[in-house]
């Protein structure tokens, strides 16, 4: 295993015990409300905290992009953190929550550790290395039709202006397929992709350190994502499709009759 991806696992499991172990104390947590529906526990920050300090422990020169804490300044090494992602499921003790961690050289996603910590799952990446899942192999599903296949998707809770063109979506997809799960982890929906899990998966708006670590991740285990013009500007973008290279375009003719100017 490459070094830097023997940091990433120790910090996103470090990060993963951490949370864990509040995972009984719920009721005792503070939480910030950063904004209208977005939440922020003592645990997020921490463990966002532990992540970094095991992180710059090792590699004191490289740079950060962490969601509580933003941008560190450093070389063309940056690391892509999202502490806890599914908050809102941790806060209700609905046990769909994981670390995320990606390392970005020159703009290019190297390696990315996604972490479950309540089932002890284990998603690693390394760029030309594979997928896997607790040190064994992972690959994304043999599902060629959208006629019994099962999809994951977020909900664009946080802006309505996209609701309308998401529902439009839902429908069109919801007739096709078996069924659509919104397991509320955006990082960890990737991550089941990527372990054939889930057919495919699509959503709105969503953030760097949601997406990129699960991008390597499926990319690895011979998978496809894209943004909504089929291009790969999705970290900037925030909207993303993937699946294997038949599902992927499967969902996509579903989505892009539904793609409006502020969705390219
Ligand atoms: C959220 C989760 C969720 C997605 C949201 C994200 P957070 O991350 O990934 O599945 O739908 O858009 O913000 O806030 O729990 O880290
Ligand atoms: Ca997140
Ligand atoms: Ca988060």
């Amino acid at each position: 295993m490459h070094p830097m991806l023997n940091i990433a696992v120790r910090a996103a499991r470090n990060a993963g015990d951490l949370i864990q172990r509040s995972a009984d104390n719920i009721d005792r947590l503070t939480i910030n409300q950063k904004s209208k529906y977005d939440y922020a526990s003592e645990v997020d920050y921490q463990a966002e905290r532990e992540i970094i300090r095991v992180i710059r422990n090792a590699y004191p020169e490289h740079a950060i992009l962490a969601e509580e804490s933003g941008e560190h300044e450093g070389n063309d090494y940056v690391w892509v953190i999202d502490p806890l992602d599914g908050t809102t499921n941790f806060l209700h003790g609905f046990p769909q929550y994981s670390v995320s961690i990606a390392l970005k050289v020159k703009g290019k996603i190297e390696l990315g550790v996604i972490y479950d910590p309540g089932r002890d799952e284990l998603f690693t990446a390394e760029r030309g290395g594979g997928a896997m899942l607790n040190n064994r192999r992972i690959r994304v599903a043999r599902q060629a039709s959208l006629q019994g296949a099962l999809l994951g998707t977020g909900f664009p809770f946080r802006s309505e202006e996209h609701l309308d063109d998401y529902l439009a979506m839902f429908r069109s997809l919801c007739a096709a397929t078996s069924g659509i799960r919104r397991p509320g982890s955006a990082a960890l929906d990737l991550a089941y992709v990527a372990a054939g899990r889930l057919d495919g998966f699509w959503e709105i708006g969503l953030k760097e350190w949601d997406m990129a670590a699960g991008v390597l991740l499926i990319q690895e285990a011979g998978g496809v994502v894209t943004d909504f013009s089929f291009n790969s500007h999705y970290l900037q973008s925030g909207n993303i499709i993937a699946g294997n290279p038949k599902m992927h375009q499967l969902i996509y003719q579903h989505i892009e009759p539904h793609v409006t100017d502020k969705l390219k």
